[in-house]
């Protein structure tokens, strides 16, 4: 079918954008973020979107971006934490390869820490960590075709395990 060859989702910080264009050059695609299609459509930081305009407003412009990218991008496709909160975005996901990173509290904190650019690990970042997988690892786990754990991992390490556990090559 067509598509993208793979749809990484996963938490903030997991490292989904390094490991994505680590696939994409593996693979021999293009590599797109619907992190960054909704920072260009809209000229300004994801950042300044939660604060200008709200959470729910931003949830707007992200289901939107993963549907296009759905529909437009042929390589490797990484959406922003927060997109499998919507069902509908969930349902689109079904036919597609989609990777779940995952990490553990600690190497989470260890990552993100007190950075200012994710809006919503800002404050106690433990706590906040904690809450939203226990709100979203179900989400994760229901629209990934593939699991793979980041714990101690190089990006590499991560990538050939991504690759490995859906079994793609270059075409
Ligand atoms: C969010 C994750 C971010 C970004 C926004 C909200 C979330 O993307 O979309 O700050 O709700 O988890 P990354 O996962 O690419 O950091």
């Amino acid at each position: 079918m067509s598509g993208p060859r793979l749809v990484l989702v996963g938490p903030m910080g997991v490292g989904k954008s390094t490991v994505g264009r680590l696939l994409a050059e593996r693979l021999d695609v293009g590599y797109r973020d619907t992190d960054d299609d909704i920072v260009a459509a809209e000229g300004r930081e994801i950042s300044e979107i939660f604060v200008d305009e709200g959470e729910e407003h931003f949830r707007a412009l992200e289901k939107a971006a993963v549907a296009t990218a759905l529909t437009e991008h042929r390589g490797v496709l990484a959406l922003g934490g927060g997109a499998v909160l919507d069902a509908d975005s969930r349902a689109l996901l079904a036919p597609h390869p989609v990777v779940y990173l995952s990490m553990d509290v600690e190497e989470a904190v260890r990552r993100t820490g007190l950075n200012v650019a994710r809006p919503l690990l800002a404050v106690n970042p433990r706590k906040q960590w904690r809450e939203l997988m226990e709100a979203r690892r179900h989400l994760y786990e229901e629209v990934a075709t593939a699991v793979v754990t980041t714990d101690g991992r190089t990006p590499e390490e991560v990538t050939q395990a991504a690759l490995d556990a859906l079994e793609l090559k270059k075409a």
